[in-house]
């Protein structure tokens, strides 16, 4: 995927966590003390390490067995299935789950970084489709009052885990459909100085309902639009295949003027100088 690099925003190494190398449709990482081997369509280049070196240095491998779900192979014997990350004063629970996923994305970053500046105390601040929580936490730990929705239960829990490794207080939890709780707190008049979103490419409601991120991107912006306060800003994040950067800008340029808007791509480098896509990135400030 050939881009301007000027179209790029990097989701950035901390000390807990590095992207060690990519390639040949896989991802090495550290978490902490534990490396970790998954599957990364993205990664459709030479990798800079042989995979001898990933499996030598690799606690643990994610074996895909369908398009949605898998196993983890243990490389390294007695590695913990669950262990603690820090970002910043900010501790994450991270553990193996049958999905690929350990908790935290961590591209995004780049937008912990971005909410890290542009957040101040008391601001109202909406993260929808929030997932364990990270950026929900970011914006609490600058004083903001937060809501955070998501429509997995075990997902609220696991980030008001984090909530509590992390000493923060009073996020207020909603187990909903994103679009539904936006729509609503449109009607009620409610007004947000941020409002987060990256939705996945398709999910399922509260309810169960599946749901296409391609049917209702528009839907999300315009309740978005109507949910900010003026010089309130906005974050989307998409990894769908089905929603282009050139939607994700025709769909805001319905409600943001151009100088109001940024659309870049969300790419994180490796310690072998590789660079690996991670999807599109809007942000707007009304
Ligand atoms: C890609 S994850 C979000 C990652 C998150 N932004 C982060 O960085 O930690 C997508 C999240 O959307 C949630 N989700 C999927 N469909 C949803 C819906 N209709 N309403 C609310 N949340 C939904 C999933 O449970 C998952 O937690």
């Amino acid at each position: 995927m050939a881009h301007e690099k000027k179209l790029r925003e990097y989701g950035l190494p901390w000390p807990e966590y590095q992207l060690l190398d990519a390639g040949d449709g896989k991802k090495l990482e550290r978490w902490g003390q534990i490396i970790t081997i998954r599957p990364e369509i993205q990664a459709d280049f030479k990798p800079g390490w042989s995979y001898a070196q990933w499996h030598n240095m690799a606690h643990w491998e994610f074996e895909e067995q369908s398009s949605t779900q898998g196993r983890w192979l243990n490389i390294r014997p007695h590695a913990p299935e669950h262990w603690l990350i820090t970002y910043g004063n900010l501790t994450f629970g991270l553990k193996l789950t049958k999905f690929k996923h350990l908790g935290l994305f961590p591209e995004q970053q780049a937008n912990w970084r971005f909410i890290k500046n542009q957040v101040s105390a008391g601001q109202k601040i909406l993260n929808l489709f929030a997932y364990t929580g990270a950026a929900s936490l970011v914006a609490r730990n600058k004083g903001a009052e937060v809501v955070h929705v998501d429509s997995v239960r075990q997902l609220i829990t696991w980030a008001n885990e984090n909530r509590e490794r992390s000493a923060l207080s009073d996020i207020k939890w909603v187990h909903e459909d994103a679009l539904k709780f936006a729509q609503r707190e449109l009607k009620r008049g409610k007004q947000y100085d941020g409002i987060i979103m990256d939705p996945p490419a398709w999910g399922l409601g509260a309810k169960g309902e599946k749901w296409k991120l391609e049917n209702h991107l528009s839907g999300l912006i315009e309740a978005a639009y109507g949910l900010m306060s003026p010089g309130a800003f906005l974050i989307v994040n998409t990894y769908s295949p089905k929603v282009e950067i050139a939607d994700l800008a025709s769909t805001a340029g319905q409600y943001f003027s151009a100088h109001q808007l940024e659309i870049k791509q969300l790419w994180m480098p490796t310690k072998t100088g590789k660079e690996l896509y991670c999807g599109n990135l809007l942000r707007a400030i009304k």
